[in-house]
């Protein structure tokens, strides 16, 4: 226990477990902490300080559990308040990054979609205007992500047509994780590939891991030789996921019985 490799996986509901699932398939050994902010959720429409007093009530839980690093797995918390939490908190705290270079690679013009607060931020901004060759349409969906949780945790009604706006594009930028669980109707709705920021930001999370695992990182502790990566191996069933903050069982719940989360934790605990 002293010497366990513990993560926090932190969102405002229950799209950050797309993401833990993607650090989960790279890794052995590992506690992960998810931390669902249901109640508030969805963040994307609220102020920037509200967003900011929320997270960091997350990072404090984290600090308090003693994690070795936390993830924002939400492009609106990366957006609002990233950088104030690296400089609030020792341990390194990983963001999303909407995967517009990806997209970049092989579309013309591209759609991203994301929360209103994501859609206006100066780091999408900045991101998007790196790869000029792409025309990129941002279009903010006010309710998407909220619909999403409510209908993953509630069974309420959803029509997914409803959030989405009409247009031509060859290819999709998933800028919030919640539109994850619709990855591939949203693809069948346009015809064309999406693109999501999960894989980029669980590696970024397992090079860490990988750094500290060979000593070279000392920015990570405890210094945990328990801890293995498995990198492209899926199905390694050695890690443990807490649930953590008021809302635990709830994403316990859908963690526990979404199709697309079918694998991987050893055992899973409300904390
Ligand atoms: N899943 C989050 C994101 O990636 C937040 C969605 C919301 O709460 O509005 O942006």
């Amino acid at each position: 226990m002293k010497n366990e490799m513990r993560i926090g996986i932190f969102d405002s509901g229950i799209g950050g477990l797309t993401v833990l699932s993607e650090c989960i398939k790279g890794t052995a050994g590992v506690s992960y902490y998810y931390y669902g902010d249901n109640r508030n959720a969805p963040y994307g429409a609220r102020g920037r300080s509200e967003i900011t007093k929320f997270v960091k009530t997350a990072m404090e839980k984290f600090a308090e559990i003693g994690v070795s690093a936390a993830v924002l797995a939400c492009n609106t918390a990366t957006a609002v308040c990233a950088e104030q939490m690296r400089n609030a908190f020792s341990f390194p705290v990983i963001g999303m990054e909407p995967a517009v270079k990806p997209a970049a690679e092989i579309c013309k013009h591209a759609l991203v979609l994301a929360t209103p607060r994501t859609a206006e931020s100066e780091r999408l901004q900045s991101l998007l205007s790196r790869f000029p060759q792409c025309h990129f349409t941002v279009f903010p969906a006010a309710k998407l992500a909220g619909a999403i949780e409510a209908t993953l945790t509630t069974g309420a009604p959803f029509d997914l047509t409803e959030h989405l706006p009409q247009g031509r594009f060859d290819g999709v930028v998933l800028g919030c994780t919640h539109y994850i669980y619709f990855r591939r109707e949203i693809s069948d709705f346009y015809g064309v590939p999406v693109f999501d920021g999960n894989a980029g930001t669980a590696n970024r999370l397992l090079s860490l891991l990988d750094r500290s695992c060979r000593g070279r990182d000392d920015h990570l502790t405890p210094q945990n030789t328990n801890v293995c990566l498995f990198q492209n191996v899926s199905g390694i069933t050695r890690n443990n996921v807490y649930f953590v903050g008021k809302d635990g069982g709830i994403n316990k719940k859908v963690y526990k019985s979404e199709q697309m989360f079918q694998f991987q934790a050893k055992k899973i605990f409300i904390f």
